[in-house]
């Protein structure tokens, strides 16, 4: 089967999210099956810098405004790629959605209309003379006009599929930048990609596709409600047939305690030791009090809103007063990023906050921390406790989305049922965050279950074989549709 990508990040070129964790990593593993999948993204100049065996095969005269190219590529771990080298749209330094003043680039609309414009006459034949999709499969609200596009081109077309990685990123433009994508006026309409008033890019990946997923079940009903739907849920819930939520992997080579580079001492479920001198070297590059007794809790996030981060800095003299440390990794809004720092000075020894983004200290902090938060108010899927498992740390998370779906809490009965995984809270509240904060403290003293529930963990299948073999599932139901 021939799936076409289309994305706009991917590990290990380019990645702000999950999303960029999920387009590394599908790929490759349905590609391991057989199939030829491949991944279509903008040649930002991270990507372009990363990306081997680079090779034109095909220009476009006028790709919104100026001359573009299609060139042939691969990732470092073996992903076939198309770049898009639209230096006019795509040159541009940092962050791929927002300028140096953290404002989204006032021109995303033909940026991204772009990518999915392209999208659509590769994946029908039109570029690539030795390629066509049977699948057209788009990513987010950047590549949410493909199926629209590809709607516009003779039949026969690829069958599409569009994945919702997270619907509060819905790309709402303007009305006014409706005429320059170059679709038809009566897709601006309530059963197309209109939105009160504006143009909205990912409604239209709903709309136009064959096959909407999302990247977990209760995820998938979450945005069928008025609550979850963000604006959406009425037009999500009267697709609910055309509505899976499967939930995602991680890529097991890249996060693997047994032989991963950013360690200081590597380990596994058989050789579980070299976690503590993990958890040793943390304390001591992190400038935390190196103290094997005290719990040390971390954080690896985007700080924004979604995460419920607020309440963690909130419950920051909770967990020192109790002898816990705390070390938080992530980058985002100006005052969470303030308040954590701030949380450094005054428990100096016993928080530590890096701002920015640093992939081995993500891997590093997985392997040497006890438990990760995740107190998210609302998360699609999640990854972090995924590798969190992996790396025998306990996800400490909100009972919503994808961590609905992969963490099991460990209470009395799931215990004595050889179940749990970590530890859930629901609603997100201040209040449920402490008790959940000292749950775990109980935890920690009681090193018979912690091992027990940490083995369990780290046993979990959270590859992307089971979830890779459910696209496949999807794809083939939708090309064996006559319609
Ligand atoms: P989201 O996509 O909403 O940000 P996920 O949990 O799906 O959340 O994915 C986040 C990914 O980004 C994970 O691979 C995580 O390790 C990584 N990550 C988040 N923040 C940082 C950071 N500051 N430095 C390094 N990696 C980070
Ligand atoms: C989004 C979501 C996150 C999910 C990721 C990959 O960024 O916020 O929950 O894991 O996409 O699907």
């Amino acid at each position: 089967m021939r799936v076409l990508f289309v994305a706009s990040e991917c590990f290990p070129l380019i990645k702000t999210g999950g999303l960029a964790d999920v387009i590394g990593a599908l790929p490759r593993t349905l590609a391991a099956s057989g199939d030829d999948a491949r991944v279509l993204l903008p040649a930002f100049p991270a990507v372009k810098k990363a990306a081997l065996k680079q090779k034109k095969i095909a220009e476009i005269a006028d790709l919104a405004g100026a001359k573009a190219a299609l060139l042939s590529a691969n990732t470092s771990t073996g992903v076939k790629l198309y770049l898009l080298d639209a230096p006019h749209l795509y040159d541009v330094p940092g962050n791929p959605y927002q300028g140096s003043d953290g404002k989204d680039r006032p021109d995303n609309h033909r940026r991204f209309a772009a990518l999915a414009r392209v999208s659509a006459l590769l994946a029908h034949g039109d570029l690539d003379n030795k390629w066509q999709a049977d699948i057209l499969h788009a990513h987010d609200w950047q590549a949410g006009l493909a199926s629209a596009y590809l709607s516009l081109l003779p039949a026969p077309r690829p069958k599409t599929v569009f994945t919702i990685h997270n619907l509060a990123f819905q790309g709402l433009f303007p009305k006014a930048t409706f005429s320059s994508l170059g679709l038809p006026p009566e897709m601006f309409s309530q059963n197309g990609l209109e939105y009160w008033d504006q143009v909205a890019f990912l409604k239209a990946g709903v709309v136009y596709s064959d096959h909407t997923t999302t990247v977990s079940p209760t995820y998938a009903r979450e945005i069928q409600t008025d609550d979850g739907g963000m604006g959406l849920g009425g037009l999500l819930k009267s697709r609910s047939a055309h509505i899976s939520g499967i939930t995602n992997g991680i890529d097991t080579d890249v996060w693997n305690p047994a032989n991963d580079p950013s360690l200081t001492t590597t380990f596994s479920l058989k050789s579980p030791a070299g976690k503590a001198r993990n958890k040793a070297a943390l304390q001591q590059k992190l400038g935390l009090d190196t103290d094997k007794n005290a719990p040390l809790f971390c954080v690896i996030s985007r700080l924004t809103e979604q995460k419920g981060l607020d309440l963690l800095a909130g419950a920051i003299p909770h967990i020192v007063g109790n002898g816990g440390q705390l070390a938080v990794l992530g980058t985002g809004d100006k005052d969470l990023e303030a308040a954590f720092q701030n949380a450094a000075k005054a428990h100096k020894g016993k928080v530590a906050t890096v701002l920015g983004y640093d992939e081995p200290l993500a891997h590093l902090l997985q392997a040497g921390a006890d438990a990760i938060f995740i107190p998210s108010r609302f998360e699609p899927c999640g990854l972090t406790q995924l590798c969190a498992l992996r790396y025998g740390t306990i996800p400490i998370v909100a009972r919503v989305g994808g961590l609905a779906d992969t963490i099991v809490d460990a209470n009395d009965a799931a215990l004595q049922a050889g179940a749990g995984n970590g530890i859930q809270f629901s609603p997100v509240t201040f209040d449920n965050l402490i008790a959940a904060t000292d749950r775990f403290l109980a935890l920690f003293d009681d090193k018979r279950t912690l091992n027990a529930v940490r083995k369990r963990g780290m046993k979990q299948d959270v590859s992307w074989q089971q979830p890779a073999a459910k696209y496949r599932q999807i794809y083939l139901s939708l090309l064996s549709d006559a319609t």
